[in-house]
């Protein structure tokens, strides 16, 4: 599929400039039509009654399942539905049963659903132990090999930012936790979708993702990926239906894994949209999305680099997919309302939900920066539009 036909499947990008992958995608009609399919034909709870539908309905989610574990070089019981990637985090921050002298080490590129559920373990009297990047948002490995020790249970750390971009070396770090023993989540809502993720390749023991971003999912999905084996280890956040086996009015015992994990009524037809999200992006393809978004990342970049008044983060070898940039002396707020106002391209502007991020950029007090984050269907002619309006807004603000 070329971008054309992606565009043509999303209504919403024939209205405005849609800049805030990042934040979520546009559903395109396939996905769309396949939640439509569940609410027209098969709209009943799944993994309860024994009538037809809810036996479609419960093998549509099994084959959703499928899908995604086989996207992402998993095994079925690897995947576990969650609605979004903080709750995924948090179902293992939780689920650790993480005490006293345990020790987790991320990074401080982190968004704040990877930072939280973490520091929020401190009043456990977990150790959290936050490691510097460079000053373009990067890790270095030996800096990790530093900081973990004995009694680090877990690094975590995000793929790529998603405040400035900056993608971090998920493998190396991979090979750090595993000599030292300790568990390695690497959070890739900012990837996923965007290129080939193997999660055996990865050699992380979770990963966590969004539906709603690169995978062009639907909102109120996402996904942890974790071994069944450590799934056992793990206790579940959310229990009730669906979760147990057998209860009595004393004890009850958990139903098998992933099952255990996910309590209640799941997002029936956001996972159903989910796997046509997933067959999308295979039908255009991951190298193919992740080549245009290389080319249309660095493009920008530069379109915006090179003007005079204007600093964009990160460095240009090392980001993916997010063009983070201030007008000197420019609100970003106000930046990104001129940016809707005078052209309708939609870009986020703030502190991303990464505020120690931003305070390592030295972006914190200005107010954060504006992000333009991109996916396939993004035109080279949409990069120019955004770069040429930048360069009038700046000159104009200079010129004031
Ligand atoms: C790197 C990263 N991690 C976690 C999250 C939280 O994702 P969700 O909104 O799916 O919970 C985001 C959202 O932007 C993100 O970019």
């Amino acid at each position: 599929m070329k971008t054309a036909d992606v565009r043509a499947d999303i209504p919403l990008l024939d209205e405005v400039i849609y800049m805030d992958a990042a934040s979520t995608t546009p559903t395109p009609k396939p996905v769309v039509e396949a939640m439509c399919d569940y609410y027209y034909h098969y709209n009943v709870n799944t993994g309860r009654g024994a009538y037809k539908l809810a036996v479609k309905a419960t093998q549509k989610l099994d084959e959703v399942r499928k899908k995604v574990a086989g996207f992402v070089n998993a095994d079925f019981s690897e995947i576990i539905f969650t609605k979004n990637t903080t709750e995924a985090i948090n179902m293992v921050a939780h689920g650790l049963k993480l005490k006293k002298g345990d020790k987790i080490v991320a990074s401080n590129m982190e968004h704040h659903s990877n930072l939280v559920p973490w520091l929020n373990l401190k009043k456990r009297g977990v150790e959290v132990e936050i490691v510097k990047t460079d000053s373009n948002g990067v890790l270095d490995p030996s800096d990790i090999e530093k900081a973990v020790d004995g009694n680090t249970k877990l690094l975590t750390v995000t793929h790529i930012s998603n405040s400035i971009g900056s993608v971090q070396p998920v493998e190396e770090l991979g090979k750090i936790a595993e000599d030292n023993g300790s568990l390695y989540l690497v959070d890739v809502a900012q990837s996923m979708g965007h290129m080939k993720l193997d999660f055996k390749g990865l050699n992380a023991d979770f990963i966590t993702s969004p539906g709603h971003k690169g995978l062009l999912g639907p909102v109120g999905t996402g996904f942890l990926c974790c071994t069944p084996e450590l799934q056992e280890q793990m206790e579940p956040i959310n229990l009730g239906g669906g979760t147990v086996d057998e209860v009595g009015e004393d004890d009850f015992k958990l139903t098998e894994v992933p099952y255990r994990f996910e309590g209640g009524t799941q997002n029936i037809s956001g996972l159903i949209g989910l796997g046509a999200a997933v067959d999308y992006v295979k039908r255009i393809g991951t190298k193919k999305i992740e080549k245009h978004g290389r080319k249309i990342t660095k493009m920008l970049y530069n379109e915006i680099n090179d003007l005079e008044g204007t600093e964009v983060y990160g460095s240009p070898e090392n980001i993916y997919g997010i063009v983070s940039f201030n007008i000197d002396g420019m609100n970003p707020h106000d930046l990104a309302k001129i940016l809707d106002e005078t052209r309708n391209i939609c870009v986020r502007s703030g502190h991303h939900c990464a505020m120690p991020a931003m305070k390592h950029m030295g972006t914190y007090e200005v107010g954060g920066t504006v992000r333009a984050s991109l996916h396939y269907y993004n035109t080279k002619d949409e990069v120019g539009t955004l770069g040429e309006t930048i360069e009038k807004i700046s000159s104009f603000w200079r010129d004031k």
